[in-house]
C-alpha cells in the first residue's frame, strides 16, 4: 500500500458500479477510509464488503444516497458527521445517461430532459452543497467531479440532456472552486473517455456503435475505470494542493488531439 491518502476519509457517489466503484477501491488501497454512496444501497454495501475482503485497507462502508433527493443527501451527510466520518475528499461521480430516451433537441421529451438534469446536475449541486457544509468546519477538503467529453465538444450530439448536464457540471466545478478557495476547499473535474461500464452497455453491446466511438479515441481503445483512478488519487491527495478549478481529460486524446 502506498498510503498517499493515509488519514483521509473519502466519499464516492455512484460507487455501487462502474467508475465510482473502481475509484472507491483505489482510494481505499491508497490508505483512505472510504464511503461508497449510491441510490443502490445494497450494491454500495456489497461493494464495500468486497473492498474490505480484498485485504489491507483502513475501512470501507456502503450507504444509501440518492443525489437527486436533498433529504437523502442531507441524511447521509448528517449520519457521517454524527459517526465521525466527515469526508476530506468527495468524489461527486454518480450520473445517468438515458439511452433510448435522450435525443437530439427537437426529439427530446421534457421528462427525459428533467430526469437527466435532476440526477446529473441538481444531484451534483446537492452533493457539493452538503460536502462543502461538512468540510468548512474541518478546514477544507478536496472535491472531484466526473465530467465528460460530451460537455466539451459535439461528442454527445444525440444526447442533448446528458451533454448539457455535463457541460454545466464543468461550470459548477469552476464556480465552487472560486467561491471556496480561501476556505481550503479545492474542486477539480476529471473527464474520462468512453468507458465500458453498465452505463454504456447500449453502446458496448452494439458492435457498430462501439467501433464508431472507439474510432474517435486516438489511442484506439475504450477507457477503463483504472485509467482515471490515478488522476483521482492525485486530486484527492495533498500532492495536488496548488490545483483547483481545473478540468483534466484522461481520455486517450479524445478531446485534445
Ligand atoms: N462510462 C462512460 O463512458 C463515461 C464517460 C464519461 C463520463 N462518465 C461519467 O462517469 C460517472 C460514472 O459513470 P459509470 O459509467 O460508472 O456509470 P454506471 O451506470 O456504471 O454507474 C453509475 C452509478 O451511479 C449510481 N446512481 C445513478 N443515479 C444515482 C443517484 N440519483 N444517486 C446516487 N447514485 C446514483 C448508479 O446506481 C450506479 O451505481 C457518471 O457521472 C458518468 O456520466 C462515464
Amino acid at each position: 500500500m502506498s498510503e498517499r491518502l493515509e488519514g483521509k476519509t473519502a466519499l464516492v457517489t455512484g460507487a455501487a458500479a462502474g467508475i465510482g466503484r473502481g475509484i472507491a477501491a483505489r482510494l481505499a488501497s491508497e490508505g483512505a477510509r472510504v464511503i461508497l454512496a449510491d441510490r443502490d444501497e445494497a450494491g454500495a454495501v456489497a461493494a464495500a464488503h468486497e473492498i474490505v475482503s480484498a485485504g489491507a485497507i483502513v475501512a470501507a462502508r456502503g450507504m444509501l444516497m440518492d443525489i437527486s433527493d436533498e433529504a437523502s443527501v442531507t441524511a447521509a451527510f448528517t449520519s457521517l458527521v454524527d459517526d465521525g466520518w466527515v469526508p476530506d475528499v468527495v468524489v461527486a461521480n454518480a450520473g445517468v445517461q438515458l439511452f433510448g430516451r435522450d435525443a437530439k433537441v427537437a426529439d427530446l421529451d421534457l421528462d427525459s430532459w428533467q430526469r437527466t438534469i435532476d440526477v446529473n446536475l441538481t444531484g451534483t449541486f446537492l452533493t457539493l452543497k452538503h460536502a462543502v457544509r461538512a468540510m468548512l468546519p474541518n478546514g477544507g477538503g478536496s472535491i472531484i467531479l466526473t465530467g465528460s467529453p460530451t460537455g466539451i465538444r459535439g461528442e454527445g450530439a444525440e444526447f442533448t440532456a446528458y451533454s448539457t448536464s455535463k457541460a454545466a457540471i464543468h461550470g459548477l466545478g469552476r464556480t465552487v472552486a472560486a467561491a471556496y478557495v480561501k476556505e481550503g476547499i479545492r474542486v477539480n473535474t476529471v473527464v474520462p473517455a468512453y468507458t465500458e461500464t453498465p452505463l454504456v452497455s447500449a453502446i458496448t453491446s452494439d458492435p457498430e456503435s462501439r467501433a464508431a466511438i472507439i474510432s474517435r479515441i486516438p489511442m484506439g481503445r475504450a477507457g477503463s475505470p483504472g485509467d482515471i483512478e490515478g488522476i483521482v488519487v492525485f486530486f484527492a491527495s495533498d500532492e495536488s494542493a496548488f490545483a483547483t478549478g481545473t478540468l483534466v481529460a484522461v481520455d486517450g486524446g479524445m478531446t485534445t488531439l
